[in-house]
């Protein structure tokens, strides 16, 4: 019983959190790039994750020591309030590239800053 109660609370937050996500997301999901076409993981990050990654929306991640499966499961499939992105956005090489700049947590240029 307790256990049911507590999961409707947390799928009520996930609801809110997932307007506030997707509305950032869809003003800045129209990126050029699409699978095998990204020229470093550090632009995938910028362009794409840093969107809600490095704003009050997701939880950090850079710098973290994530297992590249993990980290491709979640970008495949999504997790709750996190969007899983099309096959067509990210191949194998895109994904590995992608992994080790996360793991490397150099420092990425943020949402709305100039170069
Ligand atoms: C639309 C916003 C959004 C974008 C864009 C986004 N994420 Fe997320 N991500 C989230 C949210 C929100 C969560 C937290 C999900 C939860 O726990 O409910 C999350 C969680 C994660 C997690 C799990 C973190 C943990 O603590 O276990 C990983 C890994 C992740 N994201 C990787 C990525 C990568 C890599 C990209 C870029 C390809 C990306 N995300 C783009 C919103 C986003």
């Amino acid at each position: 019983m307790n256990v049911e109660k507590k999961e409707i609370r947390v799928s009520k937050f996930c609801r809110v959190l997932i307007a506030g996500a997707f509305a950032s997301f869809c003003s800045v999901s129209a990126w050029a790039e699409s699978a095998g076409q990204w020229q470093s993981g550090k632009q995938i990050y910028e362009q794409v994750c840093s969107h809600c990654h490095e704003t009050l929306v997701a939880p950090k991640i850079l710098g973290r020591k994530m297992a590249q499966d993990y980290v491709a499961f979640v970008v495949q499939r999504g997790l709750r309030a996190m969007p899983a992105f099309r096959p067509t956005d990210f191949n194998d090489q895109d994904m590995a590239k992608l992994t080790s700049f996360i793991q490397s947590g150099q420092s990425v240029k943020r949402e709305g800053e100039h170069p």
